[in-house]
């Protein structure tokens, strides 16, 4: 629990005043001799002290037998001696008080050591010690020009932040920022994540100004919820993009009558992440586009884009991107051929894509490219370059190098795609020098454009607080407490139908009767038609014995339906016990959807809804949002769903009544918020009508937990 965790700041983590280093070597080739290199070479300002049991000096530095040897107060230590040997490194370091420490040591819960992982977690932390680890490759941090990676290569110092979880992608992921000159402001190896994680360092990487996008590698979340709050701050200030491994659905789907199973882990980690504001990338190529994209572009203003091109086809290309990426192109005819006219040859088209054509030279993409940086009416620019013998490509990277900076200048965002051979390559490795984000294909560029867009339209529609309903908890509390009691951990459907009624979710009317007078009165009560059911402990499946009549419209039908129910009843089991007979509103058809919410082991408390009724497995239409959650955040669930366009009525039918849907949806949230033994909710269907007329939750599938497991499952 992080209520036992010290409190050293992660500022002293990323801006240590000394580092010592236990298991540094003299021996090239070692990881504690590529560490102290990386230290020692990478222009560290604090103090360094190697410690190695046999003492004398390397790197020019004496080295000390012991960490208790070493006067100084320590900030950081870098630990890369065998598994065996950690536990008693961290001991050394918890007598000395040092406040953080790196363990680059492999050998723990990775394979399977948990136990010895926790006692250093444990040691750490009644000592008042972070630590980062183990199994990593270690920290870079710009802002003190500090490298105690084990990294081969040297790392530019710039504006994105990597936290990484996979070590061997991390040191992949610097080789790869060097070659397209995206410096870093930090990059850390989380490993097991025994202590410290992506929440801890977050805050720190949100508040430093050099780190302007946050790139993150996630394998697996251990606290979910500390991590929705970290990422909910971060995206505050800045963008964030993730790559998470593991999005194959295969499984997740496989028993979809259950939220639980459809809830399957990375649809929720993905619903999630839009929920924070995070971009995901699909690729690590993807999010590096984003991230150098994001590191030097402003964010577009408003929705009006522009493509420039000298090309038709890669202008259509562009177009289809754009679709794809919610992108919106600038439409006005008249503003379009008032601001490209100019630069636009008679045989091209100022309609968007603006076609200068093929013809087109280095002065008249200036030209073209200079229209919107003054415009009012343009808040963002594709520029797409096809290599042409009218256009000499050695003046690329030029022109390129020129709009982009009066764009940057002018608060616009440009991105650039360019085609062509050896000289448009060379033009690129010119511009990556130059940090001006260029692509060597259209669908990239757009693509990085359009995460600009998702994030600037995260920020300006980030919902209020979210909200909760009024319900009725006691009553809630005796239904399960009366479950539990009798040692199940799911509710009957009519201690479900209790729920639901004290959430304040409509459900169809239903009172057993015992006399037909009752149920008269009854059904005048409820409304026709009424449905009857007979109500007998021993008939079982109530239709076969024929005790189901449905569809009753008034009081003759019920009356001879309520008699020939009971002699139907009577003919198949003479010994039956009559408990009585059901008398039930008859349900109209409407949309049928899904709706449900349980504790995800990783974020706690999840809400889904979807297409529903019987054929939920094959729509598998369903979204899922992280809980509590306001109306605008319910409705933005909805409409991820596929179907979404029936509620809003098709072919000339009525709207749904979405607002209900959406104060059930919230009632349900609630439920599973404040009802901290309650795991699973399902309700299927909910059967939605027109606009005003509300819902009725059909039937409601709800799963208990033995213990109070204050939002998490048992
Ligand atoms: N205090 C300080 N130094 C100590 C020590 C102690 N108590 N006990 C041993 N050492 C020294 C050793 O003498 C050696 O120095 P030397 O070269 O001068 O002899 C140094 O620490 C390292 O110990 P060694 O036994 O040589 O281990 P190693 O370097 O072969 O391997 C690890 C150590 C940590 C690198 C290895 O166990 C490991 O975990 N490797 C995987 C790391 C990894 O991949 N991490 C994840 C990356 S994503």
């Amino acid at each position: 629990m992080r209520k036992n965790k010290p409190t050293p700041t992660v500022q002293s983590l990323f801006e240590p005043r000394s580092i010592a280093v236990i298991g540094a070597s003299a021996s090239p080739g070692k990881i504690g001799h590529s560490i102290m290199n990386n230290i020692v070479s990478g222009g560290y300002r604090g103090s360094v002290y190697p410690v190695n049991p046999k003492g004398g000096d390397m790197f020019g530095l004496p080295v000390a037998r012991d960490i208790n040897d070493i006067e100084d107060d320590i900030d950081l230590v870098s630990i890369s001696v065998p598994a065996p040997l950690v536990l008693q490194a961290v001991e050394a370091c918890a007598r000395k008080g040092v406040k953080h420490i790196q363990i680059i040591t492999s050998g723990f819960s990775e394979i399977g050591n948990t136990e010895e992982e926790h006692r250093i977690a444990d040691i750490a932390r009644d000592h008042g010690i972070r630590v980062l680890g183990p199994n990593i490759f270690g920290l870079f941090s710009a802002a003190a020009s500090l490298n105690a990676t084990f990294s081969a290569s040297t790392i530019p110092s710039g504006h994105v932040a990597i936290l990484t979880q996979s070590g061997a992608l991390g040191i992949a992921m610097i080789g790869k920022t060097g070659v397209e000159n995206i410096g870093l402001s930090a990059i850390v190896s989380l490993g097991n994540k025994c202590d410290l994680d992506e929440a801890d360092l977050l805050e720190y990487l949100v508040a430093q100004e050099q780190t302007k996008v946050i790139l993150m590698y996630i394998e697996g979340v251990k606290d979910g919820e500390e991590l929705i709050s970290a990422l909910n701050r971060a995206t505050r200030h800045k963008p964030i993009v993730v790559i998470k491994s593991g999005r194959s659905k295969r499984g997740a789907m496989a028993a979809a009558s259950h939220t639980g199973s459809l809830a399957g882990s990375d649809a929720v980690f993905d619903a999630i992440m839009r929920q924070c504001g995070v971009l995901r990338a699909d690729s690590i190529e993807e999010a590096f586009n984003w991230c150098k994209f994001l590191a030097f572009s402003p964010l577009p203003s408003g929705n009006n884009t522009v493509i420039v091109t000298n090309g038709g086809g890669v202008g259509v290309m562009a177009t289809d991107a754009c679709e794809r990426f919610g992108i919106e192109l600038l439409d006005d005819q008249a503003a379009l051929k008032k601001i490209f006219g100019p630069a636009t040859p008679s045989f091209g088209s100022t309609k968007n894509p603006i076609d200068i054509t093929g013809g087109a030279g280095a002065p008249d993409y200036e030209l073209a490219l200079s229209a919107p940086v003054g415009s009012e009416q343009i808040d963002a620019t594709i520029a797409l370059y096809c290599e042409t013998a009218t256009f000499d490509s050695n003046n690329l990277a030029a022109m390129i190098s020129d709009t982009f900076t009066r764009h940057r200048t002018a608060g616009k965002p440009i991105s650039y795609a360019v085609v062509g051979g050896e000289k448009v390559d060379a033009a690129m490795r010119k511009l990556v020098v130059e940090n001006v984000p260029v692509y060597a294909d259209v669908y990239d560029a757009v693509s990085a454009m359009g995460a600009a867009y998702r994030y600037r339209r995260f920020q300006s529609d980030r919902p209020d607080q979210a909200e909760m309903a009024e319900i009725d908890l006691a009553r809630i509390e005796a239904v399960i407490d009366n479950a539990l009691a009798e040692n199940r951990t799911f509710l009957l459907s009519n201690e479900g139908a209790q729920v639901m009624e004290a959430a304040g979710i409509t459900i169809p009317q239903t009172r057993v009767v015992k006399n037909i007078d009752a149920a008269v009165h009854v059904a005048d009560e409820i409304g026709y038609p009424v449905v009857l059911k007979i109500v007998s402990r021993d008939i079982l499946h109530k239709s076969d014995a024929g005790g189901v009549a449905l569809d009753l419209d008034d009081r003759t039908e019920l009356v001879d339906a309520y008699e020939a129910i009971l002699h139907n009843a009577r003919q198949y089991d003479p010994n039956a016990t009559i408990d009585g007979v059901e008398v039930a509103e008859m349900i109209r058809p409407g949309t049928e959807l899904i709706v449900g919410a349980r504790v995800d082991q990783s974020f706690g408390p999840v809400v889904m809804c979807g297409f529903g009724g019987i054929y939920v497995e094959v729509m598998k239409d369903v979204a899922f949002r992280a809980s509590p959650l306001h109306r605008n955040e319910v409705l933005a669930m909805l409409k991820e769903i596929r179907s979404f366009p029936i509620l809003m009525g098709v072919r000339g039918e009525k709207q749904r009544d979405i607002d209900t849907v959406i104060d059930t949806i919230i009632r349900i949230s609630t439920i599973i918020e404040r009802c901290k033994k309650i795991t699973d909710i399902e309700i299927n269907p909910i059967v939605v009508y027109g606009q005003g007329e509300g819902i009725k939750a059909l039937d409601a599938r709800i799963l208990i937990s033995k213990i109070n497991t204050g939002g998490k499952p048992s």
